[in-house]
């Protein structure tokens, strides 16, 4: 659940404005599964969006904190595919986050959508990008609480590992604005692909397509293919898990899609390692 502005201690609404000028002009973000706060504010320097999230009563970060936190770190390391952060201010126990404003709507998945090829364009650019050094997650990590052997999906390319069609942003002049870095991590490249493959799912794909979208990507190809059914097989596994903890229509969709794309593998390919529950 979001925040509304008003509901922002006061000390960091003005150490907001200091930047903004006076707001006359709040939308809030669709979603909101992280930030607390997330909406575009409109000042006297015009439209900014601002992301923020406060810390634990103790002073400490918490996980929404610490995800803004690495937001901020590789910021400056993907500036060909992310909004560039412009400021950031820790105020009244809170830290907020100002990128530049896209003017853009949500990318289409679904089958059909000219849209699946400027997901592959983007894709085929993050696969080049090197992992900069300040990428610390390991997506192996992930996982590793739920297989014995979780070695496969590790490696050394820049994962974002959320390419959900509201992280994908297109303009009105069809560049494509890649947003939510809070999660990037270094890992094997085809982990990506492992990571999108359900939200074609989720936008109609039936598996066989959403497979043969991802088979244009060497990553994808060359992956060994027990290595993928074992991501997907896991992947339903920590959805079911947030599943028991947590109900909502969006997290039913995808625990369905997640459990849809691993019984396809288990059907035709053998799952490696093995999963603890
Ligand atoms: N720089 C931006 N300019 C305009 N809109 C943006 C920008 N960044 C994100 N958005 C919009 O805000 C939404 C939420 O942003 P983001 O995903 O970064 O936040 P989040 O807290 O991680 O939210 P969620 O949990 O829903 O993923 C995006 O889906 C997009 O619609
Ligand atoms: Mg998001």
């Amino acid at each position: 659940m979001r925040c509304a502005w008003t509901d922002l201690p006061a000390e960091l609404r003005t150490a907001i404005t200091a930047h903004t000028g006076a707001v006359r002009d709040i939308r809030a973000a669709p979603g909101g599964s992280n930030a607390a706060f997330a909406a575009t504010l409109t000042g006297r320097t015009g439209p900014v969006f601002v992301k923020a999230a406060p810390t634990r009563p103790d002073g400490r970060d918490g996980p929404q904190i610490r995800a803004l936190r690495r937001e901020i770190a590789v910021n400056p390391c993907v500036p060909e595919f992310a909004p560039r952060i412009l400021w950031s201010t820790e105020s009244g126990g809170w830290l907020a986050v100002a990128f530049e404003h896209v003017n853009a709507r949500h990318a289409d998945y679904q089958p059909g959508s000219p849209d699946l090829d400027a997901l592959a364009g983007l894709v085929h650019r993050l696969q080049r990008t090197p992992c900069p050094p300040v990428v610390g997650l390991a997506i192996e990590r992930r996982w590793a609480a739920l297989a014995d052997d979780v070695s496969a999906f590790a490696g050394g390319a820049l994962l974002h590992t959320d390419l959900n069609p509201h992280n994908v942003l297109i303009t009105e002049d069809g560049r494509v604005v890649l947003v939510d870095w809070a999660f990037a991590s270094r890992g094997a490249a085809w982990v990506e692909l492992g990571q999108t493959v359900p939200w074609l799912l989720r936008a109609g794909h039936e598996p066989a397509a959403a497979e043969n979208w991802a088979g244009q990507f060497p990553s994808w190809t060359n992956a060994e293919p027990a290595a993928i059914t074992l991501h997907a097989r896991l992947s339903a596994i920590r959805w079911q898990h947030r599943h028991k903890n947590h109900q909502s229509p969006a997290i039913n969709a995808s625990v369905a899609v997640a459990q849809q794309w691993a019984d396809y593998r288990m059907a035709g390919v053998p799952a490696a390692g093995s999963a603890s529950s």
